[in-house]
C-alpha cells in the first residue's frame, strides 16, 4: 500500500499536505513518500531473506537520485541499462558489485565504461554483444562476469509493449543458441560465464508467468550440469505488477512462498530486479485544473499537466486513479481529463465519473512513481517538472523545474543564420 492518503479532506503525503507543497513549487510536479518506497523495498527484502537475494532496483522505473539513494541505503543494488544509468549509480556511491547492466544494445564505449567501473554481472542479450563484450576485456586486459539472459519464450499476460519473454521480442537469446555459446566457453577466455537471467515482462499480475520462466530456467540449469556447466547467480528479473485500479496482484510474500522453493533448490546465488514494485505506488503527479471545457457533447477538464509529463495513459492505455486534493462534494460527471498538449493522446483519463473542479483546484494522479518522470519529454517545449520527496513531515525538491535556459541548453544558430 502507500502513504498518501486524505486527512480532514485533504490529501497528504505522509505528514505532508500535497496543496503546500504546490504553493511551495508550483505545479505540475511529481511527489514521492520516502516511507512506501523503503516500505516497499522492505516486503521484498523480507519476503525473500531466506536466501538472502541481491535485489537490484531497476532503475529504469525511477532514476531520481533521492530515489535510488534512499534504496541503495537500504541495501538494495541496482539493474541498469545504459551509460547514462551507471554514472548516476556510481555517482550516488552504489558498490559496483551491486550493479547487473542489461540491455539488447550496449555500445562499445558503454561497455568499456562498465568494465572499468567493475561492475558485478552482464546480462548478455546476443552472441554479437558478447563478443563486443569479449573483445573489450581483452583490449582491457580483464576477465569479466557474464550472465546470459535467455529468452524462455513464455507469455506474460500483460501489455504487449511491456511483454519481453517470447520469441518475438527482441530481448535475450533462446535456449538452443545459449547452450552451444556456454559449452564454447574456451572460446571466450576474457569471460567467465557465472548465471542466468530472465526477465519476462512488466506489470504481470499472477504468478503463472513467473513459475513457467523460472522452471524453464531451472530445467536448462540441469542440462547445463550435465555438461558440466556450473554457474554462480540466477536472475530472476523484475515485472511483479501493482494496483493501478482492481488488480490482484500477489504480494511480495505469495510471490516468494511459489517461487522459493524452486529458487532454493538451484543452490545459485539469486539476483531479482524490481523496478515497479517498489517505485509505482511510491509516486503521484500532481497537477492543477486550468479549465472546465463542454462542448457540447463531451466534457473535458483541462489540466496543466500533459502526456509529456505522463506519457502511460496514451502509450499503454493505462488507467491511472486522479483523486482531487481536496475531497469535494461537487457532482461526479463523465469527463475526459487532458493536458495543453496539441494531440488527442494527451490524456490522463477517459470516460471517468470525476467531480467538476474549478480553476486552480489540484489533482494527483495517482501511482505514476514508475515510468512516470523518466518518460517525461520536452515536447511543446515544455520544462520537465520538478520532483519532490516526502520523508515524515517535511518536503525537499530533488530535482528542479527546468527553465528555460535548460531548454535551449545546447541549441545554437547556425552562421548562416545569425
Ligand atoms: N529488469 C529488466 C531487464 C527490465 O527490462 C525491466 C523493465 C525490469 C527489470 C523492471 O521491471 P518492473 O519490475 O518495473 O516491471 N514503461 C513501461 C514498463 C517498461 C518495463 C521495461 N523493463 C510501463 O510504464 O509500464
Amino acid at each position: 500500500m502507500h502513504d498518501f492518503h486524505y486527512k480532514k479532506g485533504d490529501l497528504y503525503c505522509e505528514s505532508v499536505k500535497v496543496s503546500a507543497i504546490a504553493q511551495k513549487v508550483g505545479t505540475p510536479f511529481y511527489l514521492y513518500s520516502y516511507k512506501t518506497l523503503v516500505d516497499h523495498f522492505t516486503k521484498i527484502k523480507t519476503a525473500f531473506q531466506k536466501i538472502n537475494p541481491l535485489i537490484c532496483f531497476a532503475m529504469k522505473a525511477n532514476d531520481n537520485l533521492a530515489v535510488i539513494k534512499a534504496l541503495v541505503n537500504q541495501g538494495a543494488g541496482l539493474d541498469i541499462v545504459s551509460g547514462g544509468e551507471l554514472k548516476k549509480a556510481l555517482y550516488i556511491g552504489t558498490d559496483p558489485q551491486m550493479i547487473v547492466y542489461a540491455s539488447v544494445g550496449k555500445s562499445d564505449e558503454e561497455i568499456k565504461e562498465a568494465i572499468l567501473s567493475g561492475i558485478l554481472l552482464f546480462n548478455v542479450e546476443s552472441l554479437p554483444e558478447l563478443d563486443a563484450i569479449h573483445q573489450m576485456a581483452k583490449k582491457l586486459r580483464k576477465k569479466i562476469k557474464v550472465a546470459l539472459r535467455i529468452n524462455p519464450d513464455v507469455e506474460a499476460a500483460t501489455h504487449q509493449f511491456i511483454t519481453t519473454g517470447t520469441l518475438k521480442n527482441k530481448f535475450g537469446i533462446d535456449l538452443q543458441t545459449s547452450r552451444k555459446i556456454l559449452k564454447s566457453f574456451q572460446k571466450y577466455p576474457h569471460i567467465k560465464f557465472s548465471g542466468l537471467h530472465i526477465h519476462i515482462g512488466s506489470q504481470i499480475t499472477s504468478k503463472a508467468p513467473f513459475l513457467n520462466a523460472i522452471k524453464k530456467v531451472i530445467e536448462f540449469i540441469h542440462t547445463l550440469r550435465q555438461d558440466n556447466i556450473e554457474l554462480e547467480y540466477l536472475d530472476i528479473g523484475g515485472g511483479l505488477g501493482i494496483i493501478y485500479k482492481d488488480e490482484t496482484p500477489q504480494t511480495a510474500q505469495d510471490f516468494a512462498n511459489s517461487v522459493l522453493p524452486y529458487l532454493k533448490k538451484t543452490g545459485l546465488k539469486i539476483i531479482m530486479e524490481p523496478g515497479r514494485f517498489i517505485v509505482g505506488n511510491a509516486g503521484i503527479f500532481v497537477t492543477k485544473t486550468l479549465y472546465l471545457k463542454d462542448n457540447g457533447f463531451k466534457k473535458f477538464l483541462i489540466v496543466d499537466g500533459g502526456m509529456n509529463d505522463l506519457i502511460r495513459p496514451t502509450l499503454y492505455g493505462a488507467w491511472h486513479d486522479i483523486l482531487p486534493a481536496k475531497e469535494t462534494k461537487a457532482k461526479k460527471v463523465k469527463m475526459d481529463i487532458v493536458g495543453p498538449i496539441c494531440e488527442s493522446g494527451d490524456f490522463f483519463a477517459k470516460d471517468r465519473m470525476f467531480p467538476q473542479l474549478n480553476k486552480g483546484d489540484l489533482l494527483a494522479v495517482m501511482s505514476a512513481g514508475a515510468y512516470g518522470y523518466v518518460m517525461s519529454s520536452n515536447y511543446n517545449v515544455r520544462g520537465r517538472v520538478p520532483e519532490v520527496m516526502v520523508k515524515d513531515n517535511k518536503f525537499e525538491v530533488t530535482k528542479k523545474r527546468e527553465v528555460f535556459e535548460d531548454l535551449i541548453r545546447g541549441e545554437s544558430l547556425p552562421t548562416f543564420l545569425k
